[in-house]
């Protein structure tokens, strides 16, 4: 199986996780537009979602699939979403797709959050793949100081404008040992909308896509 194929197979296996009658939050990316396409056959059962960013709302929308705003939908059952790192303690290191300040607001908005990915972003140590960090323009000098003093190798996501109109910060070099502290401490610097470590709010289960089939797992 090829890593479209996992991604395929993990997000159809995330819909066991979508109750009825109830609104559900659809992360970004392209294993979360899996999901969205296999949430298409099933839409009947559910009352509504809340998109993490315009393309997956854009998405939803032209299966039909109708697209609340958080603020009119309240608490959520469940937040699918992809990642671009995972560890054994359901940690992740998100925003690939610039995504990662709506994605923790409807994730911290849900009661269970499902990870679905294929097993090449399972890791050790988080932080080989450069942590995002979406950061308000005028930041962006003094966030990439502050970044370079904590040993990392900060980068502009070139031509890129977030949701938010906010520019992103890619950072090489981290080795996140101590996901939650990092994940607080770079929350405080001045400028920074937020940090694509989700450690304080991780994935309650992660659902691996191997080639032997769906690996289901919760936090060690
Ligand atoms: C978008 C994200 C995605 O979940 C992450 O980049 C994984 O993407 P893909 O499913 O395409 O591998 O955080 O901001």
């Amino acid at each position: 199986m090829n890593q479209d194929e996992l991604k395929k197979q993990v997000a159809a296996a995330a819909i066991e996780y979508v109750e009825s009658g109830t609104i559900i939050g659809v992360g970004t990316g392209s294993t979360a537009n899996y999901f969205i396409d296999a949430l298409a056959k099933i839409k009947g059962k559910i009352d509504g979602t809340v998109a993490s960013s315009v393309a997956s709302a854009e998405r939803l929308k032209s299966h039909g699939i109708p697209v609340l705003e958080l603020n009119q939908a309240g608490q959520l059952s469940v937040y699918v979403d992809g990642a671009d790192e995972a560890n054994e303690f359901l940690q992740l290191i998100k925003g690939g797709g610039g995504a990662l300040t709506r994605e923790k607001i409807v994730a911290a908005a849900s009661d269970r959050f499902v990870c679905i990915c294929d097993e090449s972003k399972l890791v050790k140590v988080l932080g080989a793949f450069p942590l995002p960090l979406e950061v308000i323009p005028m930041a962006q000098s003094y966030v990439a100081r502050e970044l370079v003093g904590l040993g990392g190798q900060p980068e502009l996501r070139q031509g890129f404008t977030t949701d938010n109109g906010n520019i992103i910060l890619d950072v090489k070099g981290l080795e996140i040992l101590e996901a939650r502290k990092l994940e607080s401490e770079l929350n405080n610097l001045a400028g920074v909308v937020s940090v694509g470590i989700f450690a304080n709010r991780p994935a309650d289960v992660l659902l691996l896509g191997t080639a032997k089939g769906v690996e289901t797992r919760t936090a060690t």
